[in-house]
């Protein structure tokens, strides 16, 4: 990147409105005994007849056919096995069933994709639209145009678009869009941060060369202190620095940027010629229909999206700014399937539901209620809670719980009660979440709390 194209990266952009920085996204209120009032005398008793019966001989039975039976994320070994379902069966709005019948109020949105309800209607309407025509052709459909159109004009400092199927798809193709610009090599990413199963982010193993990433360096979250000295260490073969909009890693709670970090990354990579990536498949079109960076307030160079766009219809995208234009169209993209109509329409009926029905404000709204009753119960209890990161995407972390014992137990008797808490990964809140739900959630909680007995 030329010293020329910093300063048009700076000028051209399209101008946004910014909104301030969100210093706390979720504000406790301050948890007393006395204001630890619930329906108690209401509270929903465990279904005794909950069994995952089903679920474990499926699974058993998978086994033979399928490596690790459930492979990747959504293996059981990661919740705690034995309190937890394995497969499902079926969903709407908030709410979905597992193969033994089991129903759940969902707090993991399918890790992430359903934003706006299970088998949203007018999203399932808009998706059967476009596939009694025919999905897949030997071109793109207009939906793709449209799409296009609409993401662009949603999302701050998005002069192009492409898409994808998954958010890895989005991340790898970022980084090589920041090597074919700059001509450099290295991309920096902070330790911890997940970016997808590709070979040089993995959290894996398996399959793997040292050589995979022997052009990546790290940082720790909120030190740019650090990203500053490995610039000056490799500052003229840095092409890219990827980032999540603010850490969310597992097993541990989440992290908001300190008050400047993201000036300071921004004008970082600036000075040294190098894009500044957002990885915002986790986060976005949860935070800010015009994306997080905009939540934040700073401008990225590129921004790829994923789980949230198409409420659980396969589509990923990344957008970018007029100056790597350029270098995104000589960076080889595709898919066998990365044209089809069917998503592109789900997608606009998701991003149309989320604008018009002001979607992440119901999220906002509805994480801050859980957060608050938690910390209330947790306090009557004894064992102090609070929910992490923002509201709309929230992680447990419980108070002096080194080996996560605690979170474990807590959220598995939750979970058994009827309100799906995942105990080791953040949370997602969705448009379709109600009051209701979250009482009755914090009805299954007390009953947890309650049968947990004192720490
Ligand atoms: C922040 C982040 N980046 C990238 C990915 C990878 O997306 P995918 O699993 O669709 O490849 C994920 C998936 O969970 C993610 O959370």
């Amino acid at each position: 990147m030329s010293a020329k194209s910093v300063k048009e990266k700076t000028t051209k952009s399209k101008s946004t409105t910014k909104t301030p920085v969100k210093k706390t996204a979720t504000k406790a209120t301050s948890p007393t005994r006395k204001s630890a009032k619930t329906k108690s005398s209401k509270v929903t008793a465990i279904n005794k007849s909950r069994t995952f019966k089903k679920s474990i001989d499926l699974f058993t039975r998978a086994t033979d056919l399928i490596p690790q039976g459930i492979y990747g994320h959504q293996n059981p070994a990661i919740t705690v096995p034995g309190s937890y379902p394995y497969y499902a069966a079926r969903g709407k709005g908030s709410h979905y069933w597992d193969v033994d019948g089991n129903e759940y109020i969902d707090y993991m949105c399918a890790y992430g994709p359903m934003v706006v309800g299970y088998a949203n209607d007018k999203v399932n309407a808009a998706a059967k639209k476009a596939i009694e025509t025919g999905d897949c052709f030997n071109h793109p459909s207009e939906y793709m145009f449209n799409l296009a159109k609409r993401v662009t004009s949603l999302v701050s400092s998005a002069d192009w678009v492409v898409f994808g199927k998954n958010g890895s798809d989005m991340t790898t193709w970022a980084t090589q869009v920041a090597r074919e610009h700059t001509q450099k090599r290295k991309i920096v990413m902070v330790r911890e941060a997940y970016h997808g199963s590709h070979a040089w982010c993995t959290p894996g193993h398996g399959g793997l060369l040292d050589e995979d990433r022997s052009h990546m360096l790290y940082f720790d979250w909120n030190r740019e202190d650090q990203l500053a000295d490995l610039f000056k260490q490799h500052g003229d073969d840095i092409a890219g620095v990827i980032m999540t909009p603010y850490h969310h890693p597992t097993f541990t709670g989440s992290v908001l940027p300190k008050p400047g970090f993201w000036k300071a990354v921004q004008s970082l990579c600036n000075e040294h010629e190098a894009l500044l990536i957002i990885d915002d498949v986790r986060a976005g079109w949860r935070l800010s229909i015009k994306g997080s960076h905009d939540y934040f307030d700073f401008t990225p160079d590129i921004v790829c999206f994923c789980k949230a766009i198409g409420n659980g219809y396969p589509i990923s995208a990344a957008v970018g700014r007029q100056d790597y234009k350029a270098a995104a169209g000589r960076v080889f993209l595709t898919g066998s399937f990365w044209f089809g109509s069917m998503c592109m329409a789900a997608a606009m009926a998701t991003l149309d539901i989320l604008e018009k029905e002001k979607g992440i404000g119901v999220m906002m709204k509805m994480g801050k209620m859980l957060n608050a009753g938690l910390q209330k119960l947790g306090e009557k209890y004894g064992y102090p809670m609070k929910l992490t990161g923002p509201a709309s995407i929230p992680y447990l972390v419980l108070e002096d719980d080194p080996n996560l014992r605690k979170s474990q137990n807590f959220c598995s008797q939750v979970t058994k009660r009827g309100s799906f808490f995942h105990p080791h990964h953040n949370w997602f809140l969705s448009a379709a979440h109600t009051k209701k739900d979250i009482d009755q959630t914090l009805n299954h909680c007390e009953d947890a709390l309650k049968a947990m007995g004192k720490p």
